[in-house]
């Protein structure tokens, strides 16, 4: 499909309905049990307002930032996604090749499909802006080699993903028959068939692609088995060992308040991602934008925060950088340009999550994302007293 028409994450949610099959889509746009957390993080950001200031700003808005020595063009980040070599033969090297184009990161889930080694490769030489995010069912005997692996593919910054140590309960992904580890139960193989039929284009590209990966098999194969119905548990003492074992920042996923906070710092934590999964883990869990000012406060800048979870539109990127994080990362955002259009979809999604950010911040008379504080949010009356 042509990427022009992506023209805003709701319509790039749109067109991805019609490019893949439904339980595929499901499979992306859903959320666990009733679905209230996923609602709640974009509810949380549709209450935070503006308060704009009028003709102080002059020229195009500096949106660049500096995140663990490396220069981003955009404060936006793709965040890591399991499964995203199903949606296009692009899959996750075509993801990476996107971010670096746009001179952001793209983050490798451990269950992305594509092994560490084959996405660092697709990139070639040059600069290469690697980011390796860890699942291990299987605890230390199985994280010590794939993150040893990653340093030796070049990888520069580990994200470990603590929100999972069972897999949340997707419901649509049962109706869709598919199992805890993502397998399709024969009932459910039935229905997909005809849903695969009704899209011809898709299972045409994909039959394609897996013709090609089977004259060219990904050597390092898979990284981790689907993280099935067993979950990928850590403790902060793994996050210690870990940051004593990776020559870079570990970076924490998945905190969602100040106590977790402390704890990821105190096991030597060089970043914290503040993250309820996009809500597709514990329903009930707050929204990230609510718990984000205790976390920015209990680490008071000894290290970078970011955000992710409801981010659909430039605005929501200047209200979450307005709160004190240093960046947010896209999920289902670019999963959905993913699925229309490859990796051109991937770069047209950045362009106009670029082109939202610099207008919000022109309206709002900000010369740029290091300018942002709370001066500049409309956070509701006062309380009374
Ligand atoms: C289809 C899908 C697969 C995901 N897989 C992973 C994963 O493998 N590892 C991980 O840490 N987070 C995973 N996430 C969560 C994202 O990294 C991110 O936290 C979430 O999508 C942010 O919310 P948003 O989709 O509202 O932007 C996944 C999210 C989606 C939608």
């Amino acid at each position: 499909m042509d990427p022009s028409r992506i023209t805003s994450v709701a319509e790039a949610r749109r067109l991805a309905a019609r490019a893949v099959p439904r339980a595929l889509f499901d499979y992306v746009d859903g959320a666990a049990d009733d679905e209230l957390t996923r609602a709640r993080n974009e509810a949380a950001f549709r209450a935070v307002g503006f308060r704009p200031r009028m003709a102080a700003a002059a020229g195009e808005p500096r949106l660049g930032i500096e995140l663990f020595g490396r220069a981003l063009s955009l404060p936006v980040l793709l965040a890591p996604c399991g499964l995203v070599t199903a949606l296009h033969p692009d899959g996750a090297a075509g993801v990476a090749r996107a971010a670096r184009s746009r001179r952001t990161v793209a983050v490798l889930s451990a269950v992305a499909g594509a092994s560490p080694e084959r996405v660092a490769a697709s990139l070639g030489g040059g600069d290469r802006p690697l980011w390796y995010q860890l699942y291990a069912p299987g605890g230390r005997a199985e994280w010590e080699p794939l993150i040893d692996r990653a340093a030796a593919a070049g990888y520069e910054v580990l994200m470990v993903t603590v929100d999972t140590p069972a897999l949340g309960n997707r419901e649509r992904d049962r109706r869709n028959g598919f199992t805890g580890s993502m397998r399709v139960r024969p009932r459910g193989a039935v229905r997909l068939a005809g849903q695969v039929a009704a899209r011809p284009g898709w299972a045409l590209r994909m039959g394609r692609s897996a013709l090609a990966d089977r004259r060219n098999p990904d050597p390092g194969g898979p990284t981790v088995g689907l993280v099935a119905a067993g979950g990928s548990p850590f403790t902060w003492d793994d996050i210690a060992a870990m940051a004593d074992r990776w020559d870079g920042p570990v970076v924490v996923k998945g905190v969602l308040g100040a106590a977790d906070a402390r704890c990821a710092l105190d096991a030597g934590a060089g970043g914290i991602v503040v993250s309820n999964h996009g809500g597709r883990q514990l329903d009930g869990a707050p929204a990230t934008l609510d718990v984000l000012p205790d976390v920015v406060a209990e680490v008071a800048r000894s290290v970078p925060v970011l955000l992710d979870s409801g981010v659909r539109r430039g605005s929501d990127v200047v209200k979450a950088m307005a709160m004190g994080a240093a960046a947010v990362l896209v999920g289902r955002p670019y999963l959905y340009a993913l699925a229309v259009a490859g990796t051109a979809g991937v770069e047209r999604l950045l362009d106009v999550l670029r082109a939202d950010l610099t207008r919000t911040l022109t309206l709002l008379g900000c010369p740029g994302v290091d300018d942002l504080d709370l001066d500049w949010l409309d956070t509701g009356p006062p309380a009374a007293g």
